[in-house]
């Protein structure tokens, strides 16, 4: 509730124009749009690398658009020697979230545009499409490492999420497979002011560069309450364990207060469209394994939570097809972000191309008119 200019967690706040994405709730739906196009289109009808392309770009791909695109992306997915040496030496307890946002980081001083000025249209352009290849290798090399397998390297052959998949589990996915994961990158790739895309922008807006907008947007990520929420919504379905204990374990821990992650949405309170998409997917891959055991499962805690009026969100179906595929509980959170790089990058250079500094006010509720008294007496 708004108190004098007030909006606790910035709650329908509207900080910054965008003409990236909008989500509106149309006839008790959530509508989620990039650039105009639904997303329900996006994610069945073009790949990864049309809708990155899209988001920077701001249009679809030609044919020779999308080949020029594709060939830059796959000629920048080799790491710089500085960042392997880097991903062998850090401590294998770190987790996969802190290893991208020190990648991140590290990209910046080999990143060919690294002296470009801040607001360099171009040249940000050309950092985030590089930043799109490589944070992708970067998650897979080191999972292989962390796992005490060799890297894989990229495979020329393969699209962005084939060779990603190829990458962290040796194997080239099914043609449902690559399908179900490249529709959940297009799903994940952008989501208007989220709180990591508000980040990026509030860093590029004091006209420090792209990478510090990125790195600053995969800490941000990393919280439970946003991106981290994939990993633990596999959590709590593995500790529901049964169908039958669905409806008790979802009683128990709303009466204790706690929040049932993958569910609820600051801005979609009646759906999330796309959860929606990746359940089809979800029920597509579990019976192209032929095991729903986590489809019935999933169902009645939906529909346990559902009746507290919190909707799953994206986070939810994800989780569970990211099992499906193969991929380590870990890599959740990180996939979210090489996915949702396009959509930070984006508006850090909106950001930068129509920049205002973003500075707002807080309501000061301490306490007034103090006198320093002397350190002896305090
Ligand atoms: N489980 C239990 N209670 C919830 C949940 C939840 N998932 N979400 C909201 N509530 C309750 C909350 O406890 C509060 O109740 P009360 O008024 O009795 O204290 C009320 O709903 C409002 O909560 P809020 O935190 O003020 O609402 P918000 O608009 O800030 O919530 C949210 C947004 C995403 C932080 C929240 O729904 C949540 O914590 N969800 C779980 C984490 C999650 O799944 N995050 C992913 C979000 S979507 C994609 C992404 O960014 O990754």
């Amino acid at each position: 509730v708004a108190q004098d200019g007030y909006y606790p967690g910035l709650e329908g706040v509207i900080s910054s124009q965008t003409a990236i994405s909008n989500i509106v709730e149309r006839d008790g739906a959530g509508v989620l749009e990039y650039r105009g196009y639904r997303i329900e289109d996006l994610a069945s009808r073009v790949g990864y690398e049309e809708a990155a392309f899209l988001l920077l770009h701001g249009d679809l791909p030609t044919r020779l658009q999308l080949g020029d695109f594709n060939e830059r992306l796959r000629a920048a997915r080799d790491l710089p020697g500085p960042l392997i040496r880097v991903l062998g030496e850090l401590p294998g307890s770190a987790s996969p979230m802190d290893v991208l946002r020190t990648s991140v980081s590290l990209l910046a001083h080999d990143d060919p545009d690294r002296d470009a000025a801040a607001t360099d249209h171009a040249a940000n352009v050309r950092k985030a499409e590089r930043l799109i290849a490589r944070m992708a290798t970067a998650i897979a090399y080191r999972e292989r490492l962390a796992s005490g397998l060799a890297p894989i390297p990229p495979d020329d052959r393969l699209g962005h999420a084939a060779n990603f998949l190829r990458m962290v589990t040796g194997e080239v996915p099914s043609e449902a497979m690559r399908r179900a994961f490249d529709g959940s990158l297009v799903l994940y790739a952008e989501h208007e002011l989220n709180a990591s895309t508000f980040a990026a922008r509030v860093t590029v807006s004091t006209l420090s560069d792209l990478h510090s907008g990125i790195v600053a947007a995969v800490g941000t990520l990393k919280g439970t309450l946003h991106g981290g929420a994939n990993e633990e919504a596999w959590k709590l379905l593995e500790a529901v364990g049964s169908p039958g204990r669905a409806e008790a374990w979802v009683a128990g821990a709303l009466a204790r207060h706690e929040r049932l992650m993958g569910f609820g949405h600051r801005v979609y309170k009646k759906s999330d469209p796309r959860a929606v998409i990746l359940k089809e997917y979800c029920r597509e891959i579990a019976a192209e394994k032929g095991d729903d055991r986590w489809e019935r499962i999933a169902e009645p805690i939906e529909v346990a939570v559902g009746r507290k009026g919190l909707p799953p969100n994206v986070d939810w179906p994800s989780a569970r097809l990211y099992h499906y595929l193969g991929i380590p509980l870990r890599l959740y959170t990180p996939i979210f972000a090489m996915a949702r790089v396009a959509g930070w990058a984006a508006h850090a250079i909106e950001q930068i191309d129509h920049n205002r500094l973003l500075r707002p006010r807080g309501r000061y509720i301490g306490p007034t008119h103090r006198g320093v008294s002397e350190i002896d007496r305090r």
